[in-house]
């Protein structure tokens, strides 16, 4: 049995997934534990429970292995980076408390201690604590992620599909090496039988800068919206005002300031087979369609 955490959600689902075809049984903890299961029996689904430690010993007691997705892109409802934190410890320390034979942790590319951003300082945290568990382990860094249920391309698309005009913040070009979601669960699954303490970048097999990235999506769409340039706190006004709108927060400072710092990529090399190029192809019926809000999706999912 093998527990992931977040199954109803973008990374954890396809990991899940995963396992579910190789035959592996599956538990899940989950803020959602009464969200529609898309799993039905394959997948029981229980509570992060980070207040009751022993009924969390008790979920986590018997897997082989923990896939550990659980971070917060930003600061929301009470739930601030360092209470994060505090909870990857609860969940790590309950996991060694559980006897879970190895944990195989989502982090994401450059995370660092040192970073002065605080989602990767906080990644950087988080993969201290796990080392520090003494637990065996092995950590993923994905680049930007994408897939069906990602929300980052999603919604670059379905402004690009209703707005006239898209910013490119800068110069733009700072560069991506998007990584499908499949590919990632099938980096992450395979490092539970990988060497203890390894850590792996998940890296898509094209480079683009984030220009290029927006043109493509934009031609693959067959819009006409004119991208411009604008200075980045230009960008996270609109952003801002655009966010009043959808009730929800489209992109944070930090998180363009990553964008732009290069943080999504790597000098490893890549180990994705699936080419954004191809998927967008695929997909450019649906990519974009719908907003996908991350406050609905986490704080008010019935309306997500
Ligand atoms: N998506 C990307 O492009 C990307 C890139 C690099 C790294 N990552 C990392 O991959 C991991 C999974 O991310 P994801 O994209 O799959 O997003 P996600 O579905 O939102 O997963 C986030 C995880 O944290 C849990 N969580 C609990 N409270 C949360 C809250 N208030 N807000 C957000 N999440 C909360 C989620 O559990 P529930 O779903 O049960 O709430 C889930 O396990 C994260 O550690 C993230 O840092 C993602």
């Amino acid at each position: 049995m093998d527990v992931v955490t977040g199954s109803f959600g973008y990374i954890g689902k396809y990991i899940t997934l995963h396992l579910l075809d190789l035959g592996r049984e599956v538990r899940t903890i989950t803020t959602h534990p009464t969200k529609p299961n898309p799993f039905g029996a394959r997948v029981q689904a229980f509570p992060y429970s980070f207040e009751d430690p022993a009924s969390l010993i008790q979920t986590l007691t018997g897997a082989t292995t923990l896939y550990n997705t659980y971070w917060i892109r930003f600061a929301y409802g009470g739930l601030t980076y360092e209470q994060a934190l505090k909870n990857t410890h609860t969940l790590f320390e309950c996991a060694r408390q559980a006897g879970v034979g190895k944990i195989v942790h989502i982090s994401v590319t450059q995370a660092s201690i040192n970073s002065n951003l605080p989602y990767y300082s906080g990644k950087g945290f988080q993969e201290k604590m796990l080392a520090e568990t003494g637990i065996p382990h092995a950590i993923v860094r994905p680049t930007l992620v994408f897939g069906k249920e990602d929300i980052l391309v999603n919604n670059i698309a379905w402004m690009i599909r209703r707005f006239p005009l898209f910013p490119i913040f800068g110069s733009g070009d700072y560069r991506v090496q998007p990584i499908f979601v499949e590919d990632l669960a099938q980096i992450a699954v395979a490092q539970a039988n990988g060497t203890n303490g390894s850590i792996v970048d998940a890296i898509g097999p094209e480079t683009f800068t984030f220009k290029e990235f927006l043109q493509l999506i934009t031609t693959s769409l067959g819009r006409t919206t004119k991208l411009i340039h604008m200075p980045s706190p230009v960008g996270i006004a609109f952003g801002k005002i655009l966010g009043m709108f959808l009730r929800d927060v489209v992109l944070t400072e930090n998180e363009l300031r990553g964008l732009m710092q290069e943080m999504l990529t790597s000098t490893q090399m890549p180990n994705g087979l699936t080419r954004f190029t191809d998927w967008l192809e695929q997909n450019k019926d649906t990519v974009g369609a719908s907003y996908s809000s991350e406050i609905a999706r986490h704080f008010n999912w019935s309306t997500s």
